[in-house]
């Protein structure tokens, strides 16, 4: 069954035209500011020199509590290129919160840097740090979002086609955090996105509902269907690992429902069908090569996995730049 979610939901966004503070998830920005990103990224990307040491003298903190190679990597170097002094706080032996409270991590931190970039398991405590704290809280990836990835496939994908205009981008397999910024960054610069899970792994519904509000205002469509046809004739194909960060316990479960979601050639075929060249295909990584993703697909040239990596970089610069209004 295939449901196009703005056909069936009605619901007012805020679009501010002033920045937020934080950036927690993506509809933290409206699509004009999303739009810029995206702009002032290419700009980064193309002469890196004109914006380094926009940010010296500033301070940064990575607190994460879970694994990291893009973007720590990708903070810490990215920062470095704008001239801030970054510092990683390795939290995964135990969560924020445990030793002290969340309100008295963000009062100290808060006294030393500017920014705080944080990877946790709960958004609440996320959220709980940036509304104590005075200075911007980034969010690394929480259950909830992975909004700095999704801002990043955007980029990668208007890079590829030259344009957003009249793309179509299908997300198969399971409806996590990524899912959940990817659609909301669809639907903010007017892609048209089609999720495609198994039963009980849909985004959240709240997450439907934020990006068909959006999508009323840009044009783009959002629909979720349960079926793998769905994918038929969409520009750009994603998927994610069917095992995020601390779902380990539910991987013989999640593993009995994804296989016919699995990212195949013939998956590949399909989606490409009625278009003028084949559907390129976009993982955030970490990848299961054989799971999610046959290693022909993943490793094929129309793969941009490693754009998206890279890209991380240049789009966190721009957000940054744009939280210390020196875009
Ligand atoms: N895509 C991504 O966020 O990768 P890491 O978990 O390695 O940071
Ligand atoms: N959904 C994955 C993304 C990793 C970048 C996770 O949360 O583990």
């Amino acid at each position: 069954m295939t449901t196009t979610v703005h056909e069936v939901v009605d619901v007012k966004t805020a679009q501010a035209d002033k920045l937020p503070a934080d950036l927690l998830g993506v509809g933290d920005f409206s699509p004009a500011q999303i739009a810029k990103v995206m702009d002032l990224a290419a700009s980064v990307k193309a002469n890196p020199g004109a914006y380094s040491g926009k940010l010296a003298g500033k301070s940064a903190v990575l607190i994460f509590e879970k694994p990291s190679l893009r973007t720590r990597m990708s903070f810490e170097i990215g920062l470095a290129k704008l001239g801030a002094t970054v510092v990683f706080h390795d939290h995964s032996a135990q969560r924020i919160g445990q030793r002290e409270i969340v309100k008295d991590y963000a009062k100290n931190l808060e006294r030393w840097v500017d920014l705080i970039v944080a990877r946790t398991f709960s958004h609440d405590v996320l959220a709980e740090m940036a509304a104590w704290s005075r200075v911007p809280v980034v969010n690394a990836l929480s259950d909830l979002e992975h909004p700095c990835q999704a801002l990043a496939d955007l980029f990668t994908l208007r890079e590829a086609y030259g344009s957003l205009e009249g793309l179509k981008l299908a997300y198969v397999g399971d409806g996590n955090n990524v899912a959940h910024s990817l659609v909301l960054a669809c639907a903010s610069l007017g892609v048209d996105v089609t999720v495609v899970t198994p039963t009980g792994f849909e985004p959240q519904f709240a997450v439907l509902k934020q990006a068909a509000a959006i999508a009323k205002g840009t044009g783009s469509k959002v629909t979720v269907s349960r079926d793998p046809k769905a994918i038929r004739g969409h520009h750009a194909v994603y998927t994610d690992t069917w095992v995020s960060m601390g779902q380990d316990h539910q991987r013989a479960q999640r593993e009995s429902v994804m296989g016919a979601y699995r990212v195949s050639e013939k998956l590949m075929a399909l989606a490409s069908e009625g278009l003028d060249e084949a559907a390129v295909f976009m993982h955030c990584l970490p990848a299961h090569r054989g799971e999610e993703v046959t290693a022909g697909v993943i490793d094929g040239d129309r793969s941009l996995i490693y754009d998206q990596a890279e890209n991380r970089l240049h789009v966190q610069n721009a957000v940054m730049l744009m939280l210390f209004g020196m875009d």
